[in-house]
């Protein structure tokens, strides 16, 4: 009990000394050791945690610990008392906080990086009670005078009612306060507490990021708060719509240059306190503050009267790495101004790359944290696609300083508007960025047909969900998936499309102008005014609201099916195993939508027109000889096109003959709904395999991605069986000319393609040509790393092409690659280039290797806690590494779960990508064994991934069984004779 008796004793005297100045407080705070003992020896932890004295009980097997210095009430059976709801109760509104926090950065005797904290919150009662619940979460306190957990004091004429209880509820993560008497109505009160917590290295609430630089250790102490973290940090209102004004003090070792918070002051350190200006008022999700001695780049630009920073590792700065984002935001942020019509709402844009970060970045109001991947960039290291994720990355955080910050959801129900929207206009800040990309293309690949892939299961949900579904923290998380990101952009793109741009950006700067003091959800009725000013023609009788309700209260989208013989089509739930139907929740739209349809004729755009009633006549559609019809132009619509034989024949015979008169996001869509309409069985698993056939005429990108992406999905199904052979040998032929188109307009390989997306088409057919095992491709790929091996100062592989190049050399080598690009991985200055490692290294064939590896995966030493879920999906997705890596994951669920827990998104993508090759009855009894063995133990934030991959296990096994032998067939016909 050591930990627990030195921490009350200390913060005791912080809690008497503290606000007596400045100079007292360092004083006072570095005085550790007094008087004070913990009078409360009450809890003990034992086994596990999970059973305390006196007993709690904690509902769904919570392995919270127990806080030493505080009384937990116990209670026999859960109650409905509102301690035990999640929901603070709407009696209380908080107004400022004023908080100090002093993060060690170095260990205590107790073997913790903790920091101390004092806070109070002004709140007002709104409606009368004698309950006080505010949120907290792993904090230990400090008892006053009166041995409660907290102070209260009003501010009015009527004295503060005395507290009768006070105590954590773990489960539910609040400190409760009983009182004797009522709050009065329209009084303000303030609550004082003193408090200590761990500065973890768990990547959430206010943690530790630990990095070497010139072989010293050092400590950053950062924060994450989204979505419910904050309250790890100090006991607060955490709920996004409990807005407040936050005044806040870091404590720090004058040598640390830099700490920074929200708003306004960054300055170098000199003393041991600096105090930040007032923040706005803001949500408690969006703060964060940084203690570290990290450099800055910065610049104003011109009319925009913003101060941008760039923040990162000296030495990170000193190589320029920040240079890349510095000379992008301020574009980024001009374009955001305009697009809303409202100035930026902060006199300062910070933003900052940390090594430890669990998403790519969080938009913290102000202060935005990065992955170091996801802002820092080197010309000599990263790739376009590095260059293309930074862009996107900015303009999406970005994207929020406004919709997110100033105007905020009122619940997490509503997560997929707030990310829906940035994911959709990240598309247009990037590109107005780097305007020579056409980047905006790219959101079909990126979104639409990576969510089409997840929504078209049983198991998906609809992007709305109602308030009372979302309650605890791991739904809040879970909510953060590829619906709310990637379906939320693609039905914002739609409407956008079908309202047109300047309507929808009309419609949302009324929004921002109007609205944003208050909470709004997306008030359709303002892009209704928007449309009514403009004269947008919707269909007959329907409004903006009306049409996009279908799309956000029912899960799923429609198959559009067009006859061209007959002008009938009609529309369907398009679910990727029509057999799973049943188990589709029911809708009171009756999975029908209103889909709007644009459309070309024989190569020729027609007018838009709507799809409003599960069929309907369209004569204009019916075409005759040679004509075709194609429809969904530029995948504007969330949904897939099916056509009559005839249709599909007409369009086949376009690809293979003059591709061109179809648009190249068209060519690739069809390549997706043809493959994605074949699971689903809506035509021959044949007919998707004939739209690559044209590929060896295809110099385009998209097209090429998009066949690559579903033929992956025939490797991950047959790469262990004797289709595999005859699949290489097929694709081998079809990348051929691609490979050699390359060669030739890169002077044989010494220079790069000017396109951007011509630079991912060069690494897609290096990829693809040493995989399907061309010679001339292995030949280029080891002599390249060869020559690296030899001299490993001086890299000859161009940086677009390393993750490639890497992998290929890797899987053809044996230890001596293995263990250099392990060196490589550990000796690399810079985030980018590790990643690329990082991938490459999971392609060896040896599977000792790969047991090795995993095994790295769990050492933070060795793989950063961050990176760990996707080094050993990287693992999975080597067909030798896929059952070593299930094995791996299973028998250490239990670690993983508690080591790794809290993330939003590490369990989902670790338990699909794991599982995403399964197709067999006895990997799918194994998953059901998986699910059923750790029941107790849980699955987090991945609970909706286990019930994802046994619906994909047991499809895959179906299709299987019922394309197996077509599928050789074909191949088997289509492969070149020798
Ligand atoms: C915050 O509280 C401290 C004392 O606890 C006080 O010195 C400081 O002035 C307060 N700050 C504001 C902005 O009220
Ligand atoms: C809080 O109290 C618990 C229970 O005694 C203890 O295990 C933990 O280390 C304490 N946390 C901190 C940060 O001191
Ligand atoms: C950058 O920051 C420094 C120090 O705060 C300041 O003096 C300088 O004016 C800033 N430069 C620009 C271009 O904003």
């Amino acid at each position: 009990m050591g930990g627990g008796f030195y921490i009350s004793k200390f913060v005791g005297v912080v809690g008497i000394v503290f606000g007596a100045g400045a100079v007292a407080t360092v004083i006072a705070l570095a005085v550790v050791y007094s008087q004070e003992v913990a009078k409360n020896e009450a809890v003990s932890p034992t086994n596990g945690g999970s059973t305390i004295k006196p007993p709690v009980t904690t509902p769904g097997g919570s392995t919270v610990k127990p806080q030493i210095t505080t009384p937990v009430i116990p209670t026999t059976a859960p109650s409905n008392e509102p301690w035990d709801k999640y929901r603070l109760p709407d009696t209380l509104k908080p107004d400022h906080y004023n908080l100090t926090l002093w993060p060690r950065l170095t260990v205590n005797a107790q073997d913790l990086y903790i920091f101390t904290g004092k806070s109070y919150v002004v709140f007002q009662c709104v409606k009368e009670t004698d309950l006080i619940l505010i949120h907290s979460n792993k904090l230990n306190y400090t008892k006053w005078g009166d041995d409660h957990l907290a102070k209260l004091s009003a501010l009015g004429s009527t004295p503060a009612p005395t507290i009768k209880k006070s105590w954590l509820q773990p489960t539910t993560q609040f400190l409760v306060l009983e009182l004797n008497g009522k709050l009065a109505v329209g009084e303000s009160y303030q609550l004082d507490t003193v408090f200590v917590g761990e500065l973890a290295d768990d990547l959430g609430g206010f943690y530790r990021s630990v990095y070497t630089e010139e072989g010293e250790e050092k400590v950053v102490a950062t924060t994450q708060m989204q979505p419910t973290d904050a309250r790890k940090a100090f006991p607060c209102f955490d709920e996004p719509a409990m807005k407040a004004i936050f005044h806040i003090t870091l404590l720090h070792p004058p040598m640390t240059k830099c700490c920074i918070m929200i708003l306004i002051k960054t300055s170098y350190c000199p003393v041991w306190r600096t105090s930040f200006d007032k923040t706005k008022k803001m949500s408690t999700y969006l703060l964060a503050f940084i203690v570290s001695d990290y450099d800055y780049i910065n610049s104003t630009n011109d009319n925009l009267n913003v101060q941008i920073r760039i923040y990162a590792r000296k030495k990170a700065i000193a190589d320029g790495q920040g240079e890349y984002a510095l000379s992008k935001t301020g574009p980024i942020l001009k374009f955001f101004e305009k697009y809303y019509n409202a100035t930026y709402p902060l006199p300062k844009s910070d933003q900052i790359a940390l090594p430890d970060f669990n998403a790519g970045a969080m938009e913290n109001w102000g202060l935005i944290t990065y992955r170091e991947t996801a802002l820092l960039y080197d010309p000599k290291m990263s790739s376009n696609s590095n260059k293309e994720r930074i862009a996107t990355i900015i303009a999406h955080e970005l994207a929020h300083m406004w919709f997110g910050n100033l105007v905020t959801l009122r619940w997490w129900n509503d997560l997929w508007l707030n990310e829906g929207f940035a994911s959709y206009v990240e598309y247009l800040g990037a590109n107005e960025a780097e305007p020579d990309w056409n980047i905006k293309d790219l959101i079909v690949l990126g979104d639409v047909h990576r969510v089409f892939a997840v929504d078209a299961l049983a198991s998906s949900h609809p992007l709305s969900s109602r308030e009372e579904d979302i309650q605890k923290p791991e739904q809040i998380s879970e909510l953060f998936d590829a619906i709310s990101y990637s379906k939320g952009a693609s039905v914002l793109r739609m409407l956008s499309d079908f309202l047109s741009e300047e309507v929808f950006s009309t419609g949302l700067s009324v929004c921002t102008v109007y609205y944003h003091i208050i909470n709004i959800i997306l008030s359709n009725t303002v892009l209704q005014v928007a449309v009514n000013s403009t004269g947008t023609s919707l269909p007959t009788g329907q409004t903006v609201h009306s049409i996009m309700n279908r799309w956000v209260l029912q899960m799923g989208f429609p198959v559009v099916t067009i006859n061209t013989t007959t002008g009938l089509i009609n529309q369907q739930h398009f679910l990727l195993d029509p057999s799973t139907a049943g188990s589709v929740p029911p809708s009171d739209f009756k999975y029908e939508w209103i889909v709007p349809i644009r459309w070309m004729k024989t190569g020729v755009v027609q007018q838009q027109t709507w799809l409003e009633d599960k069929t309907a006549h369209k004569p204009d559609m019916i075409v005759t000889g040679n004509n075709w019809i194609l429809a969904n132009l530029n995948v504007s619509g969330y949904y897939r096109v099916n056509y009559d034989n005839t249709n599909w024949e007409r369009l086949l015979g376009v690809l293979s003959s003059h591709h061109e008169s179809i648009p190249v996001i068209n060519r690739a869509q069809l390549v997706d709904d043809a493959f994605n309409l074949a699971r689903a069985k809506y035509i021959n698993t044949t007919l998707a395999l004939r739209t690559t056939k044209y590929l060896r005429s295809e110099r385009e990108y998209m097209p090429w991605e998009s066949a690559l992406d579903n033929l992956d999905f025939f490797y991950l199904m047959f790469d262990r069986s004797e289709i595999y052979g005859i699949m290489q040998t097929y694709l081998k032929y079809q990348i051929e000319p691609l490979f050699k188109h390359f060669g030739n307009i890169t002077g044989n390989w010494t220079e790069v393609p000017t396109g951007h997306m011509d630079q991912y088409n060069q690494a897609n057919a290096i990829r693809v040509a040493c995989s399907t095992g061309m010679e001339e491709c292995q030949t280029l790929t080891k002599g390249w790393y060869s020559q690296w091996m030899k001299d490993s100062a001086n890299n000859p592989i161009h940086p677009n092409l390393r993750t490639t190049v890497y992998c290929s050399a890797i899987a053809a080598g044996g230890a001596a690659e293995w263990e250099f690009g392990w060196d490589q991985f550990k000796a690399a200055t810079i985030a980018i280039e590790a990643d690329k490692l990082r991938s490459a290294l999971a392609c060896t064939k040896q599977p000792w290797l790969l047991n090795k590896y995993l095994e790295y995966t769990l050492d933070a030493n060795k793989i950063r806690k961050q990176d760990a879920t996707s080094t050993i999906v990287y693992i999975a997705s080597n067909v030798v590494g896929q059952s070593l890596a299930w094995d791996f994951m299973r028998d250490r669920w239990n670690y993983i779960f508690t080591q790794y827990g809290g993330g939003s998104f590490s369990f989902s993508n670790l338990i699909n990508g794991v599982t995403k090759r399964f197709s067999t009855e006895f990997e799918l009894k194994q998953l059901k064994q998986f699910q059923a063995d750790n029941s107790e133990v849980g699955f987090g934030s991945g609970t909706l991934a286990v019930s994802q991959s046994i619906e994909r296990t047991t499809a895959n096994i179906k299709w299987v069984a019922e394309n197996k032998d077509s599928v050789q067939t074909w191949f088997t016909t289509e492969v070149p004779k020798e």
